[in-house]
């Protein structure tokens, strides 16, 4: 693969030791700005995230008429103007997404019914990424939608239509799939049902709730009724994204000499996989203040260096680590024995093929990783080597090979590095401010 010249070298520190802020859920973050757009008045969006894919949603809510006004203050904060009754106006260009699969997804759910042509595209990672899985059930629900390769790609047409609600059961345990029906269903006649196969995310539901929409779900079923009245305008306080403090849990624990306090971050049931799966490996992390903040569980984690062993890894865990699984495997080449990861086959699917690229990249480390058709194995007790390594511009991808180099021995140059912008802008200074070199 080509050099760059941007790139990150990183070596072992010392010792790994600090209080962290976390920066605003991306997940929680996108919809937060949707969710508002479609309602009535105006919502104060605080500790939003500052990852380039919510300034992809952003862009695209703006585009699409969207009043969304940035406010002075330290933590991201900002305006939303909802339209009221759910309608935008018909954008005059191609809406761009991005890197972000949660803003195209989310996105062709909500134009699907709005009376009006569009649109939607991304970058080269994203128009390869599946769309024939929401193209397929909101076709079922009346819209006009079609995509590149026979309806499997971005970029994606969409001529709004009147949709009606379906039935749905959802094969694949995806929150953006699932939230595309769900914000498709605001506009269509009738209820609208979803069965999941495994439960995933359910930050969709719990703020349309908030809002006062009609939503009753469990886990397995989701109700949705179309809203009668306009959504309700919610201030919204994001809690820290559990996925970007993944990359802390992973570090902390696998550090011989390390303590790390993550404040304020978000502990959703169907978000907390990794910290599950650490502590089944031996991982101390102590979770404090439990607390509620809007419609979401937040705490305070506390990670401390531990002796790892092997576990093995499949079924409903699998949705509730999805994104944390290359840090994973970084905590599993550590760990004594071997740790097997299966049915993650959606892990070739993401920003880049997280499988194939996860085991070559750490590889060049030193790891005995070995790839799996839904997964991989990593025979551990490995010391790591410093090496260089490529992000293959997938931002979890380049976090997790920084995660490796802080116990590498040697030098870990990381190519492509400031990819990490996409989810999380800062990184590489968090390292910096953690690392106590001598
Ligand atoms: C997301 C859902 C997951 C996750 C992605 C964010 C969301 O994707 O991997 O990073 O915000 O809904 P899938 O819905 O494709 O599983």
């Amino acid at each position: 693969m080509a050099r760059d010249a941007e790139f990150r070298k990183i070596v072992s520190p010392k010792k790994l030791t600090g209080e962290i802020s976390i920066h605003g859920d991306k997940s929680i973050s996108h919809r937060a700005l949707i969710l508002n757009s479609l309602a009535a008045g105006t919502a104060k969006v605080t500790n939003l995230s500052p990852a380039k894919d919510c300034l992809s949603t952003m862009r695209c809510l703006r585009a699409l008429g969207v009043k969304v006004v940035w406010q002075p203050s330290v933590a991201p904060t900002v305006i939303v103007h909802g339209c009221g009754n759910s309608h935008f106006i018909e954008p005059n260009n191609v809406l761009n997404a991005g890197n972000s699969g949660t803003t195209i997804r989310l996105l062709s759910g909500v134009l699907a019914g709005q009376p009006f042509f569009s649109i939607l595209t991304g970058d080269s990672s994203l128009r390869s990424r599946p769309m024939g899985r929401i193209i397929q059930p909101l076709r079922l629900m009346g819209a006009e939608i079609s995509g590149r390769g026979g309806d499997s790609y971005a970029p994606l047409a969409i001529k709004g239509k009147k949709l009606h609600g379906i039935e749905y059961h959802l094969s694949i345990p995806s929150a953006q799939v699932k939230s595309a029906i769900l914000l498709a269903g605001l506009l269509a006649q009738g209820e609208t049902i979803i069965e999941q196969s495994l439960p995933s995310r359910d930050h969709t539901e719990r703020l349309l709730q908030r809002m006062g929409a009609e939503i009753v779900f469990d886990g397995r079923y989701i109700h949705l009724s179309p809203p009668t009245s306009p959504l309700n305008s919610i201030d919204i306080k994001v809690p820290g994204d559990i996925s970007s403090a993944a990359c802390w849990l992973v570090a902390g624990t696998i550090h011989p000499d390390a303590r790390i306090r993550i404040n304020s971050c978000g502990v959703n049931p169907f978000r907390t996989g990794i910290i599950d799966a650490l502590r089944a490996m031996g991982a101390r992390i102590r979770c404090e203040n439990e607390r509620q903040e809007g419609n979401e569980p937040v705490a305070d984690l506390v990670v401390e260096s531990s002796q790892l062993r092997g576990i093995e890894l499949g079924g409903e865990i699998i949705p509730r680590l999805i994104d944390e699984i290359p840090l994973l495997a970084v905590a599993a080449c550590v760990a004594e024995g071997v740790t097997v990861i299966r049915e993650a086959a959606e892990l070739r699917a993401k920003e880049s093929d997280r499988i194939a690229n996860t085991v070559k990249e750490l590889s060049r480390l030193g790891a005995k990783i070995d790839e799996l058709p839904d997964g991989m194995v990593i025979r551990g007790g490995t010391i790591l080597h410093g090496a260089e390594v490529y992000s293959h511009r997938d931002h979890r991808l380049a976090m997790s090979l920084a995660v490796a180099g802080l116990v590498a021995k040697g030098s870990t140059t990381i190519h492509n590095a400031s990819i990490t912008d996409i989810s999380y802008p800062g990184f590489w200074e968090v390292i910096q401010k953690i690392s106590i070199l001598d």
